[in-house]
């Protein structure tokens, strides 16, 4: 799919920019500081309805504006889709599709799919395991968008639990107490079974892709792996965590058998890329077995709980560990490595979501904010051979030497607060 236009009222440093865009690859070249990212970001916007730069939306809306407003065409396959976004700080925002009446935000997701790349992606590595539970349940909504009320579901419940949990503490821990835990318990275990399914569903798709997309930008001497490490079913440490434990003090159900093992080699002596991400415990598992599972862990941690008074078992606290050869790549990897891997990460989506709805035209905008400054001369024409697939690149650069010739495309030269071609 591509945007071929996009107009932005009040978002970010923009009072009021419009701008044409088609097929292929765009570049938006300036001086730092002009609102490169900003374009990016509010692209990104449409597709997931949140930011990569901040939590919250106000940040979003021009200084002294009460609103912003971006709008946007869409082409996929043959069919253009007007979308138009408001969003107001603090107040639900709306939607409307082909200019009909007003929606619910959340209606318009769906209708533009990207898949963004920015240097805040280095966290996806090093950073804290939020950003890599983020990263799982970004993808899963982008390709279910009921699941945007699958997360939503999980994060109330959660937080009823833990403010329970916490009076519970306060005050002594009595029989009502109790008895209404167990009632928040079932819909706690409901509601993270349905979330852990649905990252299931994803970490199986992105297993397909990962291993393939970090060879690709790199020589391919170093596999890249990962490691689900479920609160529900591995043991938690005094602090609540799950151990960073090897392979082989898993419970036996998770250790693969060496004919498993045998089967993930190929024969030039590689990882070959399906299996290359794994959930110990957890495979097979359907929404059923994963409710009974959830149980089983928050009896078996009851009284931690309660004594911290905060639910230690769930999705919320579960980690994506990720590897390159045998070692964690957090700590480990070279800051090389991080780059190259989180960006396997991001065309690992890339590759989900257009496997996803392979029609003709129909495929995910990539978006790569700041990118190819980083990448030395080898990385940049290996992404720049990636990238030449996509329907649409959006490319922002302050210096337009750094984009790889390859990619050819139109250049929008940003100035602040305007687009020009
Ligand atoms: N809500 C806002 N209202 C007005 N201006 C804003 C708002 N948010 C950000 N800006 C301005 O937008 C500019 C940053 O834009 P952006 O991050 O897109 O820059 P960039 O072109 O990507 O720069 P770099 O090359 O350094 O990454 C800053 O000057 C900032 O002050
Ligand atoms: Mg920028």
């Amino acid at each position: 799919m591509y945007i071929s236009h996009l107009s932005l009222t009040d978002f970010r440093s923009y009072a009021q920019a419009d701008f044409e865009l088609g097929p292929g690859t765009t570049v938006f070249v300036g001086s730092n500081g002009v609102g490169k990212t900003n374009i990016a970001e509010a692209i990104g916007y449409l597709a997931s309805l949140s930011s990569h730069r901040v939590s919250t939306d106000a940040p979003l809306i021009r200084f002294g504006a009460e609103r912003a407003l971006v709008r946007a065409r869409v082409a996929r396959g043959g069919q253009a889709t007007a979308v138009e976004l408001e969003i107001t700080a603090g107040k639900a925002n709306r939607a409307r599709i082909n200019r009909a009446n007003p929606v619910r935000a959340r209606d318009i997701l769906g209708i533009v799919r990207t898949v963004l790349f920015a240097p805040e992606d280095l966290a996806l590595v090093k950073g804290d395991p939020a950003n890599r539970r983020r990263f799982l349940d970004d993808l899963m909504v982008a390709l279910r968008p009921h699941h945007a009320a699958t997360r939503g579901d999980y994060e109330r419940v959660l937080k009823q639990r833990n403010a329970l949990l916490k009076s519970a503490r306060s005050g002594r821990y009595t029989a009502a107490h109790e008895s209404t835990l167990e009632v928040w318990d079932q819909h706690l275990a409901q509601a993270g079974a349905r979330l852990l399914r649905g990252r299931l569903d994803v970490l199986e798709l992105l297993s397909a892709h990962l291993g393939t997309e970090y060879a690709g930008l790199t020589d391919g001497s170093k596999a890249a792996t990962a490691r689900y490490r479920c609160t529900v079913v591995e043991e938690l440490d005094d602090d609540g965590g799950t151990a960073a434990l090897p392979a082989t003090a898993l419970p036996p159900s998770a250790i693969p058998s060496a004919s498993q093992d045998r089967d993930r080699q190929d024969p030039a002596g590689g990882t070959r890329e399906a299996g290359a991400v794994r959930a110990p415990g957890l495979e097979g598992a359907g929404i059923g077995d994963l409710e009974r599972m959830f149980l089983e862990a928050l009896a078996a941690h009851r009284k931690k709980e309660t004594e911290r008074g905060i639910t230690l078992v769930g999705p919320h606290r579960d980690e994506l560990d990720l590897f390159l050869g045998p070692a964690p790549a957090k700590g480990y990897a070279s800051h090389g490595e991080t780059w190259s891997l989180a960006l396997a990460l991001r065309l690992a989506s890339y590759r989900v979501l257009g496997e996803d709805d392979p029609r003709e035209g129909a495929g995910p905008i990539l978006i790569l904010d700041d990118v190819f400054a980083e990448l030395d001369a080898d990385r940049r024409s290996r992404l720049a051979a990636v990238v030449a697939g996509a329907e649409q690149v959006i490319v922002t650069a302050a210096v337009a030497a750094d984009v790889p010739s390859e990619l050819g495309g139109r250049v929008l030269r940003v100035t602040p607060g305007h687009v020009s071609p």
